[in-house]
């Protein structure tokens, strides 16, 4: 099989060509001077394995549970906003691509799709979502997920504003250019208009049981890099925490999610799953993050820009990453993905 970790280089060339020049900048901008955004691939890559060696790797197995559920990769498809503007298929698209890998695929509340069609994939899929100040107001959109089968809510907690980005001369925001059928369309008519649908300033622990109690769902908590924090998601009943900087698009200067794994594995990892994302781009990230005891990771702009090429191109992302991964593990001396970890020293935080 063609296995070519210069395809994704080649694809943001690509999308640098083909995509409007405001979604390019939308998918692929960090908040600020773009100074998380930027280390977080480097923050993978500065991890350095003591493979296990005599090992029989005969036969690798890369499917792992998650919150009790079988998915057959350690990786999912993190939410992400506006992916009908990288192709008019969008959600379904990834849907589609996700449920034939068996991959995770973590849905935008934002999503341009409504959730029904998205769960008629066959997709086994969680609901993002952000609380907003009136937290009743957010109860259609989590009403409408569960109907349609998502077996979980990922809480986004890192967002309670949107954080600043620069725009580049003459490219006019996204906002103004994507059609507005494309946002937020599993929310009630009018929605952003309504007193209380700001993001909430004031989000705390009892809103992860807020969520289970409306749902009957588990709570993923979306945007954790402290132990501290991690301790109170899970004492609150979070099913996982998801160590995550939003892809350096939140608090610019924020360490590098693979520099907080560690601490958040080592204050939670035996109660609770660890999941992370930022930056992860090859089955060798993947490993690293295994190894620093992940028990899964997210993709973010990854499979956004895989989109390009609709399903197939999805498709295609998850084959590549499938071979990496088990050619890592098997070099490893890894049969499993949950022999990965202790294969590696954490490495050095973020230099200040
Ligand atoms: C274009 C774009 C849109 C995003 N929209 C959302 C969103 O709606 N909700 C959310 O929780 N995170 C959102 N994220 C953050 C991702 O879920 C994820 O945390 C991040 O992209 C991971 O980093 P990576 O892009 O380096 O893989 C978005 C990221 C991108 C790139």
């Amino acid at each position: 099989m063609d296995t070519d970790a210069r395809w994704l280089d080649e694809l943001e060339q690509r999308a640098r060509e083909v995509l409007p020049a405001s979604v390019l900048e939308y998918v692929l901008q960090g908040a600020r001077e773009s100074v998380t955004a930027g280390e977080a691939t480097a923050g993978w890559r500065a991890v350095r394995f003591r493979p296990r060696v005599l090992h029989d790797v005969t036969h690798v197995e890369t499917g792992v549970s998650l919150l009790g559920q079988p998915v057959a990769v350690p990786w999912g498809v993190a939410p992400s906003t506006l992916q009908r503007a990288v192709h008019p298929e969008g959600e379904l698209a990834m849907a589609r691509a996700c449920a034939e890998a068996g991959s995770l695929m973590v849905v935008s509340s934002n999503a341009g799709t409504p959730f029904a069609e998205i769960g008629a994939t066959g997709v086994d899929w969680w609901v993002q979502a952000y609380l907003p100040a009136d937290r009743t107001l957010a109860e259609p959109m989590l009403e409408r997920a569960v109907a349609a089968g998502a077996r979980a809510v990922v809480l986004t907690v890192d967002t309670p504003v949107v954080a600043t980005k620069y725009a580049s001369p003459g490219i006019p925001a996204v906002w103004d250019t994507v059609d507005p059928a494309m946002l937020r369309v599993n929310f009630d008519a009018g929605y952003d208009e309504q007193p209380g649908a700001e993001k909430a300033l004031d989000l705390g622990p009892h809103d992860i049981g807020w969520v289970a109690a409306r749902t009957g769902l588990p709570v993923v908590v979306k945007g954790v890099l402290r132990a501290e924090d991690a301790v109170r998601c899970v004492q609150a009943g979070a099913g996982a925490v998801w160590v995550s900087n939003h892809g350096g698009r939140q608090l610019d200067r924020t360490a590098a999610t693979s520099s907080c794994l560690p601490e958040v594995v080592g204050a939670v990892g035996e109660r609770a799953e660890v999941y992370v994302d930022g930056g992860l781009r090859h089955g060798l990230d993947v490993l690293a993050a295994l190894a620093l005891g992940a028990r899964a990771v997210f993709l973010g702009r990854s499979p956004l820009l895989a989109l390009l090429d609709g399903a197939d191109g999805v498709a295609r992302l998850h084959r590549e990453l499938r071979v990496q991964t088990v050619e890592a593990l098997r070099l490893a001396g890894c049969r499993t993905a949950s022999e990965a970890p202790g294969l590696a020293a954490a490495p050095r935080p973020t230099p200040l």
